[in-house]
């Protein structure tokens, strides 16, 4: 189990707080400057991935600090803890063991006395089948047509993965296969999907773990619906709807053959389902063996996790740094900028992870958390967002740790549109680390043959106090393989930023209260009756509504 002790008791707490006055009168700059070793002390190689976090506000002594805080927390025991499968996810009683369903040495992993591994297999399994039918075309569909569409429908986590992941492997994708997506509740998006399929070769894919999500449930019957429309008959729908679900009778009861449902476990959270079978259209799409490089990444960097020394371990640094600034430099967000097109549901995949995990404020022992825990994170690709955010994060009040995230090589080579990105991607980080002075703005303004008054006046405006804190990770190219462990890195550093902050990172309970709401205020809307039971604004809003409903 793990432990729960308060994350401000831990001694290495009190010491990384009086280090962080010393540093907080650094500049990064003399860091550099001081130190010609800085780069290789502070990067670390990990397959074809480099991580340089040596543009931190950070000395020896502080990574050590929080390395040490990291020891405190019992980080390494958390780690045996959730590897082994035990019920780490203590509010839900449950194993946290999505590090089974990419375990590729097929090791055992025991849960109750019992080895997943083969169930894991099999449902393995039972994917690369119908991913090869699907790809070869041997499964038809109601009038014998091979399928050229999916459309996965499901929301959370049985949605961003599938998305971000198809998006980012675009280039792996078969060519005679479009995948879809469906989420939002809003007729709209179901809608603007229906629109650009044919039922006869179009399979959906139903992806909820629960089977009961009030927007997976109202898009899966519409779909149906529509299906049933066109092809008007019930025994066609076997061939169009597979379920992927952990509620074998939920799905069942929808009217899906349980022989077309992929199965999985209470021990795989949502936001962690990617690589369970809530990954089926990303195997169809990219191909069996691609899904299985995926794992393959995302085992390679459970190993380094779980074998690593901490000051060695690439998600404890990134963990541990996100903690320097959360909790001793009052940074309220993270941002991951990634300098890759294929990326651009990345920060949005992570927006969940992060946030669904460790947006908590009761510790382990159910007491409130006196202390920050998980930032506000966010982020587009570059180079958009240097033409639209960047301009706080270089000069603005708020300090915002980045990571910046590039291949070496772009999967669509064109010109030399990848060395002006890249380019873009070296820039920010220096500039930002750097900043500019006084004196420096001031010699820019001179030589560009400013008078003295415009030279005195512009000059405060070109300052840039620098000092801002990146992480930059650079990997070849965005292959299956390196995705998965990029993958895995933020997932363990969300983590072990869980353990050291003493709360539950695998419950979600506070996505409840909305949903329980929403379910009572539904009813209301079906009547013309003025609601008076909630408080003035939700009746005022509510009434509003119902006056401007067209009926
Ligand atoms: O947003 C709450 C949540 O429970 C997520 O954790 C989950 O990923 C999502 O809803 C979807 O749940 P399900 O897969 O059960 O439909």
């Amino acid at each position: 189990m793990l432990s729960n002790l308060r994350f401000t008791d831990l001694p290495a707490y009190e010491q990384l707080r009086q280090h962080a006055d010393t540093i907080k009168d650094r500049h990064m700059r003399d860091l550099f400057a001081d130190d010609p070793e800085r780069f290789s002390r502070f990067s670390i190689r990990f397959n074809d991935m480099l991580v340089d976090f040596s543009k931190n506000r950070i000395t020896a002594e502080t990574l050590s600090l929080l390395c040490q805080l990291a020891g405190q927390a019992k980080l390494p025991e958390a780690i045996d803890n959730m590897f082994c499968g035990n019920r780490i996810n203590a509010t839900e009683d449950r194993a946290v063991l999505h590090i089974a369903l990419r375990n590729r040495s097929n090791t055992p992993i025991v849960v109750d006395g019992k080895d997943v591994m083969p169930d894991v297999n099999a449902v393995l399994d039972q994917m690369k089948t119908f991913c090869n039918r699907i790809g070869s075309g041997d499964w038809k569909g109601y009038t014998g047509k091979s399928i050229t569409d999916l459309v996965n429908i499901g929301i959370g986590g049985s949605d961003l993965g599938p998305v971000m992941v198809t998006e980012a492997l675009k280039p792996y994708g078969k060519p005679n296969l479009r995948v879809h997506y469906v989420s939002n509740v809003d007729g709209v998006h179901i809608y603007e999907t229906l629109q650009r399929i044919n039922p006869e070769t179009t399979l959906f894919m139903i992806a909820s773990k629960t089977f009961t999500t009030q927007e997976t449930m109202a898009n899966a019957h519409t779909a149906r619906q529509w299906f049933l429309d066109q092809a008007g008959d019930e025994s066609a729908v076997a061939k169009h709807f597979v379920a992927i679900s952990t509620n074998r009778a939920a799905v069942e009861t929808f009217g899906i053959d349980p022989a077309n449902m992929f199965g999985f476990w209470d021990w795989v959270g949502g936001r962690y389902s990617l690589w369970s079978a809530i990954g089926l259209s990303i195997a169809c799409y990219i191909g069996f063996e691609n899904f299985e490089e995926l794992l393959a990444g995302g085992h390679d960097m459970d190993q380094h996790f779980r074998n690593t020394p901490l000051e060695q371990n690439l998600p404890v640094i990134l963990a541990v740094l996100g903690i320097w600034y959360n909790n001793f430099f009052g940074a309220e967000t993270q941002a991951i900028l990634p300098y890759d097109q294929y990326l651009h549901r990345f920060a949005a995949y992570f927006q969940q992870g992060d946030m669904e995990s460790n947006g908590k404020s009761t510790d382990r022992n159910g007491e409130p958390v006196i202390y920050q825990t998980g930032p506000i994170v966010w982020g587009e690709p570059g180079t958009n967002g240097q033409h639209a955010f960047y301009q706080l994060i270089h000069q603005g009040t708020k300090l915002i740790p980045c990571d910046f995230i590039a291949p070496a090589n772009s999967q669509r080579p064109i010109g030399n549109h990848h060395q002006l990105l890249l380019s873009n991607f070296f820039a920010q980080t220096e500039a930002l680390m750097n900043g500019k002075t006084y004196e420096e703005a001031q010699a820019e303004l001179r030589k560009a043959g400013k008078s003295e008054e415009e030279i005195r006046f512009l000059t405060p405006f070109k300052v840039f106090s620098g000092n801002r804190p990146t992480n930059s990770i650079l990997v070849n190219r965005i292959t299956p393989r390196t995705l998965g462990s990029l993958i895995a890195l933020y997932e363990h550093k969300i983590f072990t930023q869980g353990v050291i902050w003493n709360i539950f990172s695998f419950d979600q309970w506070g996505v409840e209260l909305g949903k329980q709401l929403a379910n009572q205020i539904l009813p209301e809307l079906q009547t013309d009756e003025p609601v008076t039971s909630h408080d003035s604004s939700t009746n005022g809003l509510i009434n509003y509504y119902k006056q401007m409903k067209q009926h």
